[in-house]
């Protein structure tokens, strides 16, 4: 990796050898584009069952369309294959990208301690002149100030000599990987100018998508922390508009849609709150950042205190939907429409349905699940309806918690099969004017009542 040119001759003659270490949700599908370029690809994982289903030819990620093909293709063909050995693994490979979860702990502290027991185990086990690429979501500073120097401690190894690291943050959205792959511009940051270089070379021979330079690792993850962050403090915004808003009886839809026609607005929805594996986590990672740099960054710890307090206000609607029609929520059946934290994917991570779950159950509600994308089995310890035209003449009212595209077809009249024919929306897919036509006692957050 010390030559551009040789890295150029090994990636036309498929010679470069790759190593993906955790082949989750985004490490699976880019060790299987890696895979498809042709160069020969071994993913590792410390999860067997999943190393054994991926040698047997089971795909695991259902929901990420147009993968799988590529997983027949490349299993097929045999240029890619996964192990739980890493000392095997990685010592016979040129590229090692690193695609480790990033999760944090119970008091929101970022937990790096993945990416920290790999990088302790490369010290030992990488071949001089490996290039090593970090895609999981890290603090700006993560590369410089630990990975560096926990790599280099066995003392083999000579950062810009013969050790190179760089990023390449993945951000690509669960459910639309392949698209986002093949459409997304990348960030790519390296320890020096030489190793940018050399990832900008590696990922274009990849993927066809936009490779944006960085001048360093630290850039490239602040760059990836704040556009997710973006994301999660404009819905803090939006979701405390919405309470505003129903009390005042203006619908926040309809404020949206006709704001979203100004060119510098860019649309963000109100909910239940935020979960999943990036906003939530990435806000409390830039948090966790500004409190070793000794700065306070108040709009993003308001924004997480409001995105955590959404579940709460489900709770007060349908307390009120429920005294609407002269009961209590004790002892009476809600039916919970989506776990997922976002529609479409199979992904409970940090959902908000937990957290409203938890809540009916403490009021003494009977809580049943309902979710597409969980057909069988018991989630929060509740089994799933399979069918919900089994499930919906049993209880008094349904909440909807996920945007899932099936709830959006769904017959309102359904509802009307319900004990209390109460329905909270959650989502805002259910016009409220429907909803009264079809005579259902309704609640929309964000939407005032009708
Ligand atoms: N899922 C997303 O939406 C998304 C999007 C962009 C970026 N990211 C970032 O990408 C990174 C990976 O996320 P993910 O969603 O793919 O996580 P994931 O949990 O789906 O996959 C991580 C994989 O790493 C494996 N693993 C854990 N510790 C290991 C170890 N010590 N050695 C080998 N394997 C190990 C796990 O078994 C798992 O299969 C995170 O930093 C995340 O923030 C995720």
């Amino acid at each position: 990796m010390s030559n551009h040119d040789d890295v150029e001759k090994a990636l036309k003659s498929q010679t470069l050898r790759v190593c993906v270490v955790g082949i989750g949700r985004i490490g699976l599908p880019t060790a299987l584009l890696f895979a498809k370029s042709g160069l020969d690809t071994i993913g590792v994982d410390i999860n067997e069952s999943l190393v054994q289903n991926i040698n047997s030819g089971i795909y695991p990620l259902k929901d990420e369309l147009g993968i799988e093909e590529i997983f027949n293709d490349v299993i097929i063909n045999k240029k890619f294959s996964a192990t739980t050995k890493i000392e095997d693994a990685v010592p016979n490979s040129d590229l090692i990208l690193l695609s480790l979860p990033t999760p944090m702990d119970e008091n929101n502290i970022p937990d790096y301690s993945a990416l920290r027991s790999v990088a302790t185990k490369l010290s030992k086990i990488l071949s001089p002149n490996s290039l090593v690429i970090v895609e999981s979501t890290i603090e700006p500073g993560f590369i410089e100030d630990e990975m560096v120097s926990t790599i280099l401690k066995s003392g083999r190894l000579k950062i810009g000599e013969n050790f190179f690291i760089g990023v390449c943050p993945e951000n690509a959205n669960p459910g639309e990987i392949l698209h986002d792959f093949t459409n997304l511009p990348r960030l790519v940051g390296g320890i020096n100018n030489h190793v940018t270089k050399l990832i900008k070379m590696i990922y274009g021979f990849v993927f066809s998508v936009e490779l944006v330079e960085m001048p360093d690792c630290k850039t490239a993850n602040a760059v990836k922390l704040t556009t997710n962050v973006f994301r999660d403090v404009n819905i803090a915004f939006v979701s405390e508009l919405s309470l505003m808003f129903e009390k005042l009886g203006i619908d926040t839809m309809k404020v949206l849609d006709a704001a979203k026609k100004k060119y510098n607005f860019q649309i963000h929805y109100p909910g239940a709150g935020v979960g999943g594996p990036c906003l939530p986590i990435n806000s409390y990672q830039l948090l966790n950042t500004a409190r070793r740099t000794g700065v306070r960054l108040n709009i993003i710890e308001s924004g997480r205190q409001i995105n955590e307090k959404m579940p709460e206000h489900v709770i007060e609607l349908t307390l009120d939907a429920f005294k609407e029609c002269n009961k209590t929520i004790q002892n009476n059946s809600i039916l919970i429409l989506g776990i997922s934290y976002k529609p479409d994917v199979k992904d409970i991570q940090l959902t908000p349905a937990k957290h409203i779950i938890e809540k009916l159950q403490k009021l003494g509600a009977n809580v049943h699940i309902y979710d597409p994308y969980f057909s069988s089995g018991q989630v929060f310890g509740i089994n799933v309806e399979e069918n919900l035209d089994d499930i919906i003449s049993k209880v008094d009212a349904s909440i909807i918690v996920t945007g899932h595209e099936e709830f959006k077809k769904i017959e309102l009249s359904i509802f009307n099969q319900m004990k209390s024919s109460i329905l909270i929306d959650t989502r805002g897919i259910i016009d409220p004017e429907d909803a009264k036509q079809a005579k259902l006692i309704f609640r929309g957050l964000g939407r005032g009542k009708l």
